[in-house]
């Protein structure tokens, strides 16, 4: 069994970041430039934007974070994006998630340019996805993908399982697999008979968000085990969607939590605004 280290692979690839910044300075004139929006006082949320900007930091990009009040109107936030699309020095917007009950997030989403969506949840980036053009990729499928990369994992012809069907995980990995020839079953709260088929799983993504809830019974043996998940439990340590300590045994690869799928997400935050910033440099 060989555990997936996202931790070391993010550092390689920041590293690489960081190490282009120079030429992009000198093709440019400026680095990249990611604001962060933080609407409240979630403590998860406030911890991961936290991450993001020390991210930015490491390659030596610039970030800006605005903490908005809890009940901030809609009209005001979606006000707020549309003076960061018009701003030239911003390159990539990302509103972090989830929002206050009183605003919609698909509103907010639709809001941003999609040319600065860093976050790849934008209707044009998640259309172009799905028709095989060139886009925004959703930050954790994208790092899901290259930590299967980085170990030689070939997903051609394999059976993957995704277990879970959200906009920003479930379906854009199901996509991405399925885009390297896996044959790919998305099952969820109602599928009928989960072990059955997560059972069948050569490649099994557990985002479900519900803590330790893929069990040795649920695993094949030598299965690719990637866990998206990230709960807070009783005792203040985190863990995954996955029972890592009956599963591992049985894996040939597993991501462990913390240390697995997280910073990857951060680390293709960073470079889709190096791809945002160069797209829209580029373009004109
Ligand atoms: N909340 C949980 N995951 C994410 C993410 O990938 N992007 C944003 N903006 N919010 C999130």
């Amino acid at each position: 069994m060989t555990i997936i280290d996202g931790k070391a692979l993010s550092a390689e690839l920041k590293a690489q970041m960081a190490a282009g910044m120079p030429q992009i300075i000198e093709r440019y004139g400026r680095v990249p430039h990611l604001v962060v929006i933080l609407v409240g006082e979630n403590p998860a949320s406030q911890t991961y934007v936290r991450n993001k900007a020390k991210g930015c930091e490491t390659v030596g990009m610039k970030s800006t974070v605005i903490t908005l009040p809890e009940d901030i109107t809609e009209a005001d936030l979606l006000q707020q994006i549309e003076a960061l699309n018009a701003d030239d020095s911003v390159d990539g917007i990302l509103v972090q998630l989830p929002l206050p009950k009183h605003i919609r997030e698909q509103k907010v989403i639709d809001t941003i340019s999609y040319e600065k969506d860093v976050d790849g949840f934008h209707p044009m980036n998640v259309a172009r996805l799905w028709q095989n053009k060139p886009c925004i990729v959703a930050c954790t499928p994208k790092g899901i993908m290259e930590m299967l990369k980085a170990y030689g994992i070939v997903p051609n012809g394999k059976r993957a399982v995704v277990i879970g069907r959200s906009n920003i995980v479930g379906k854009p990995i199901a996509k991405l697999l399925l885009d390297a020839n896996a044959t790919v079953t998305i099952a969820h709260s109602r599928t009928e008979d989960l072990p059955s088929i997560t059972r069948e799983a050569d490649i099994l993504v557990a985002a479900i968000g519900k803590p330790k809830f893929v069990t040795a019974d649920m695993v094949k043996d030598g299965a690719v085990i990637i866990d998206v998940g990230i709960n807070r439990q009783e005792d203040g340590k985190l863990c995954g969607d996955v029972d890592y300590e009956s599963v591992a045994p049985k894996a040939s690869f597993i991501t462990p939590v913390p240390g697995g799928v997280g910073p990857m997400t951060i680390t293709m935050l960073l470079q889709n605004t190096i791809e945002c910033f160069e797209n829209r440099m580029t373009a004109r």
